[in-house]
């Protein structure tokens, strides 16, 4: 096939991007999503600080821009992300009573996964909750105030709020097998399966550098899916975008047969959270970078 996403269909894979609503009305870049990519992810829409700016207060308006084109253009859904420490209201972070905290979390996850309700093929329940460096959980307001059991916590709570919507664990920094990071997030799965804690998908974000993915990617994958859950790989960039290090990155997913889906985090260079890298598949002016047709040629 000639689109990313049409040659990812053909062995039942997805290729998405990140969406930001605010360039839905820009002619090139909507005609290359329409084009190329049968996932969405929303790039900041459906973070704590869009959809419940005050306690119990919810907005949905740019997020549901989105979700109202990828139905449109049959473009599958990642919901991002319910429960984070970045982009969280200073009302959640400044709380310090646990039940008080528990019953946030439980509404938020609820009210959200209810509103798009039938609409999402995978949530990022829990993003980021582990410590750089280390095989422990990182310092956050829902660490510190209702210990180690939040992240089980949200699961079963999301699990609850739309049982048809797979339920995802996302992080960065755990592609590399031998890293301490990697080992905690697959004890806590190994944990979640062999308890019965609701999760579905780990979701590797892949932010990687000139150096491309570890060595060790595929492995880290393999033995991820190996636990029963499904992989994607959901924020990909890399600096300099190099067609060697996209290619060995696809191929990394493309060799495990439960690594379900590729997501890159924006479309041109100009439109990425790291611009001055060039990360991405299209220049700024929209033409198709050589790191395209690795990525094609590798689905
Ligand atoms: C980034 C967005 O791309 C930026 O626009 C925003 O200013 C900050 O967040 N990990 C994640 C994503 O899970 O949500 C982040 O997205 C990048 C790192």
């Amino acid at each position: 096939a000639s689109t990313l996403g049409a040659q990812a269909a053909t062995s039942g894979r997805y290729f998405g991007t990140a969406v930001a609503a605010g360039r839905l009305g820009d002619s090139t870049y909507v005609s290359i999503l329409d084009r190329e990519f049968n996932a969405i992810t929303p790039e900041n829409e459906m973070k704590w600080d869009a959809t419940e700016p005050s306690r119990n207060s919810f907005s949905f308006g740019s997020a549901d821009q989105i979700v109202s084109h990828a139905q449109s253009h049959g473009q599958r859904m990642r919901g991002h992300t319910l429960v984070w420490h970045n982009q969280l209201p200073s009302w959640v972070s400044s709380i310090n009573d646990a039940n008080t905290l528990r019953s946030v979390m439980d509404n938020h996850i609820t009210q959200v996964m209810s509103h798009f309700k039938g609409k999402i093929y995978a949530w990022d329940v829990v993003n980021e909750a582990f410590a750089d460096g280390s095989t422990q959980h990182r310092s956050s307001v829902f660490q510190n105030v209702l210990g180690n059991g939040f992240i089980e916590e949200a699961f079963r709570t999301a699990r609850n709020a739309d049982p048809s919507a797979k339920l995802c664990y996302n992080d960065y920094n755990i592609e590399d097998w031998n890293a301490a990071k990697t080992q905690g997030v697959y004890s806590m799965v190994r944990d979640f399966k062999s308890r019965g804690v609701p999760i579905d998908c780990v979701g590797f974000q892949s932010h990687f550098g000139t150096g491309g993915p570890p060595s060790t990617f595929q492995t880290t994958l393999s033995n991820f899916a190996a636990l029963g859950v499904d992989v994607q790989l959901t924020e990909l960039d890399i600096a300099q975008a190099s067609s060697t290090n996209y290619s060995n990155t696809v191929r990394a997913c493309m060799n495990v047969s439960r690594c379900t889906g590729i997501t890159v985090w924006g479309i041109r260079d100009s439109d990425s959270w790291r611009s001055s890298e060039n990360p991405l598949l299209f220049s700024s002016n929209g033409s198709k970078k050589s790191a395209y047709d690795a990525v094609l040629s590798a689905l």
